[in-house]
């Protein structure tokens, strides 16, 4: 598995300041306020997770799951294949994301999560890749701008391999090939 890694992009001592970092600006933000977590599965299970233990606010957690990337390529239809739980109307929702690359995912998210009437909705993402949007979003919380590159590690997968790694890094080219 590591033998398929290029180069690591984010270091895991990193990604921990940059989650603690911020996790503070959530609690400041949202200082006396209950703030609805709602994760995108299955890439934000290990950000999600480090970034609620340092979150000293109130919360809700929940989970949604959708699906535009098969492989490397996003084929750029959004379909929700897990919804909610829970009602977010009033709420202060924060959407958590592994990546924003294309934008699509998020756009649809925004656009299907504001008919259920939140109080306010944002979205904090661990990575952003800006080179390669397609549709504008509003990121309010951004761990980390990468360039266009294929990354992997710390929840992010390709054919669902690699999301154990603890830091992000870069496939090389040879362990990229479309099944
Ligand atoms: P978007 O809709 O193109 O913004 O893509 C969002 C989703 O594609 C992310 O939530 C990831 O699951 C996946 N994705 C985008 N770029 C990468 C990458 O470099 N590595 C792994 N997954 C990625
Ligand atoms: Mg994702």
């Amino acid at each position: 598995m590591t033998q398929d890694i290029k180069e690591i992009l984010i270091s895991q001592s990193q990604i921990d300041a940059r989650v603690k970092e911020l996790a503070g600006e959530i609690n400041k933000d949202y200082k006396g306020k209950c703030v609805f977590f709602i994760g995108v599965l299955k890439g934000c299970f290990l950000f999600l997770s480090d970034l609620l233990k340092e979150i000293k606010l109130d919360t809700n957690v929940d989970f949604m799951m959708v699906s535009s990337y098969s492989g490397t390529q996003s084929s750029g239809v959004v379909r929700t294949l897990l919804d909610l739980k829970q009602s977010i109307e009033g709420k202060h929702v924060i959407i958590v994301e592994d990546i924003v690359d294309s934008g699509l995912t998020m756009n649809y998210m925004l656009k299907n999560l504001s008919t259920r009437n939140p109080k306010s909705l944002e979205i904090c993402t661990l990575l952003n890749k800006p080179s390669c949007r397609k549709i504008k979003v509003p990121i309010k919380y951004s761990g980390f701008e990468i360039p266009d590159k294929f990354v992997v590690g710390y929840g992010l997968d390709y054919n669902e391999i690699y999301r154990n790694l603890p830091y992000i890094g870069v496939l090389k080219e040879s362990a990229i090939k479309e099944r």
